[in-house]
């Protein structure tokens, strides 16, 4: 059962194994964005704190380690056994997840679902992580060895704060990595508690560790170290490109970037209206809008558009807004206030380009950092909210002629995240699905990312993928062995 009254247990750094005040005593407030109020004080890690957590994980990678000499079976083992704790507390971790995020417990419930998927999916590969063997000219023998790359840094944001964190876990330790990560600020809770989890399932000290604090100390002074060799990011596109900036400059460590998107979903006109309405309000509205891969612009087919925007605009106002914890209700507030006024500024911006607002448009309640979930039509190409990313509940309803038409306007973005296409049309979805720049296409669907299936940006939306095999890639080096044979054979 969700518990409001959730206690929060785990306040201080982990480093090496064990919970620690940072070196500078400081701490910060994460809120609960229902009330604005403080739920808990947080270390705050800074240069120092991370330079210890650096030096504990480099350590456990060193030659001789327990971590580098487990089995990679074992490595898959210790895994498996954090998904099992992380199962047997899911109701404790969602309830956390709902006070410090603010969203459903229901959808708190299913993204902690999604991280022991997650988890166990990566538990499998260790020990199928191979190279090849390779005829090489001049008659020698060459085998190719998958390593792991070293101490990871990996840097989250809030809005799926448990999930990320196993996105960025579990390829990391089925590589044999060591990792070195910073929650998102505004969010911080539910990764310590899986750290703690993390000692229970016995890995050994510090192959994790997590140093919650902000991006310009904290998060700058991991993207800055000598000893990381690469960092993996999810977030803004703005903060990563410092970011890869920042690794070239220090030590060309390798980046992995997962960044904002402007995802079309394009609905042709022979669809089932009612589905096609319901799959395209998820798509948008799902965890508030705030989910990089949301379907942000709703490219409609012209003869099916008026009867498509009423249909929304019946279905967004039955949409169920208030406390997270209610179990009818679907819509908590945005992560903070700094948020809640980018999107009502992006709200004021639609109105005043020519854009039609047809339902929601204001901040819902007073307390808290509650945004109405609103809809806009008549939205064209030029507009700022058909440009840029607005995480929340905004859905902008664009109409189209042909499908040539929607592929090309649809790629007029500097984003490549994700794409959708509702229609019957086999042709037509495949058409779009290769013809449109982005890194997921869904058919007949949205937003279908499980952990077998891989997932990042083309263009501006990020490099590398998580998830699925490709995911694995980031995390490894590829060693290539010759052997020089004897002449005949
Ligand atoms: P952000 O990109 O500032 O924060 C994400 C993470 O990066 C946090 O852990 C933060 O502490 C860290 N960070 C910030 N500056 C850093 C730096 N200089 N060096 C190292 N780490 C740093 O995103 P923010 O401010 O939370 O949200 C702003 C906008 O970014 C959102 O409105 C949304 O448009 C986008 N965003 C996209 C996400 C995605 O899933 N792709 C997730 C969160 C935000
Ligand atoms: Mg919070």
């Amino acid at each position: 059962m969700a518990n409001p009254n959730q206690k929060i247990v785990y306040t201080k750094l982990f480093i090496n194994n064990a919970f620690v005040d940072a070196q500078s005593g400081k701490k910060f407030a994460t809120l609960n964005p229902v009330t604005g109020k403080t739920l808990a004080e947080v270390a705050e890690a800074d240069k120092a704190d991370v330079d210890l957590a650096v030096s504990a994980a480099k350590k456990a990678f060193e030659r001789g380690s327990e971590w580098r000499n487990l089995d990679a079976s074992q490595r898959g083992r210790l895994i498996n056994k954090l998904a099992d704790l992380i199962e047997e507390h899911k109701t404790e971790l969602a309830s956390l997840e709902v006070l410090d995020n603010g969203k459903p417990f229901a959808e708190a419930d299913f993204d902690i679902q999604c991280s022991i998927d997650t988890f166990r999916y990566y538990a499998g590969w260790c020990d199928k992580i191979h190279g090849n063997t390779i005829p090489a000219d001049g008659g020698s023998l060459a085998v190719t060895l998958k390593e792991a790359v070293g101490v990871v840094g990996q840097i989250i944001p809030w809005n799926y704060p448990l999930l990320m964190l196993a996105w960025k876990f579990a390829p990391a330790l089925a590589a044999g990595c060591t990792i070195v990560l910073k929650p998102a600020e505004q969010t911080p809770l539910s990764a310590l508690f899986a750290a703690a989890l993390s000692k229970q399932a016995g890995f050994p000290d510090g192959v994790i560790n997590v140093v919650p604090g902000f991006g310009e100390t904290a998060g700058h002074a991991i993207v800055n170290h000598p000893d990381v060799r690469k960092v993996a990011f999810t977030g803004s596109t703005e903060v990563g490109r410092i970011i890869a900036e920042t690794a070239a400059k220090s030590n060309l460590k390798k980046v992995s970037l997962e960044l904002g998107g402007k995802s079309p979903l394009v609905v042709m006109e022979d669809v089932d209206l009612d589905e096609a309405v319901e799959i395209a309000h998820n798509a948008l509205f799902a965890n508030h809008g705030q989910c990089c891969c949301c379907g942000s612009r709703t490219f409609v087919q012209e003869k099916v558009y008026d009867a498509f925007v009423a249909k929304s605009v019946e279905l967004t106002l039955k949409r169920k807004v208030g406390n997270p914890f209610s179990t009818d209700v679907q819509q908590g507030p945005q992560i903070d206030a700094e948020s809640q006024q980018k999107i009502l500024k992006y709200i004021e911006l639609g109105k005043k380009e020519g854009a039609k607002l047809e339902c929601g448009g204001k901040k819902w309640s007073n307390e808290g950092y509650f945004v109405e979930p609103t809809i806009f039509s008549s939205v064209t190409d030029n507009m700022t909210i058909a440009q840029e990313e607005i995480f929340g509940p905004v859905q902008s309803i664009l109409k189209f002629k042909t499908l040539d038409e929607v592929i090309e306007r649809a790629n007029k973005t500097t984003y490549g995240l994700a794409a959708g296409i509702l229609t019957k049309n086999i042709d037509w979805a495949f058409t779009f699905a290769r013809a449109v720049e982005a890194g997921s296409v869904w058919i007949n669907c949205f937003d279908a990312t499980t952990a077998q299936t891989p997932f990042g940006g083309y263009k501006q939306s990020g490099h590398g993928r998580e998830l699925g095999e490709d995911g694995l890639e980031p995390y490894l080096e590829t060693k290539t062995i010759v052997v020089k044979l004897p002449t005949k054979n």
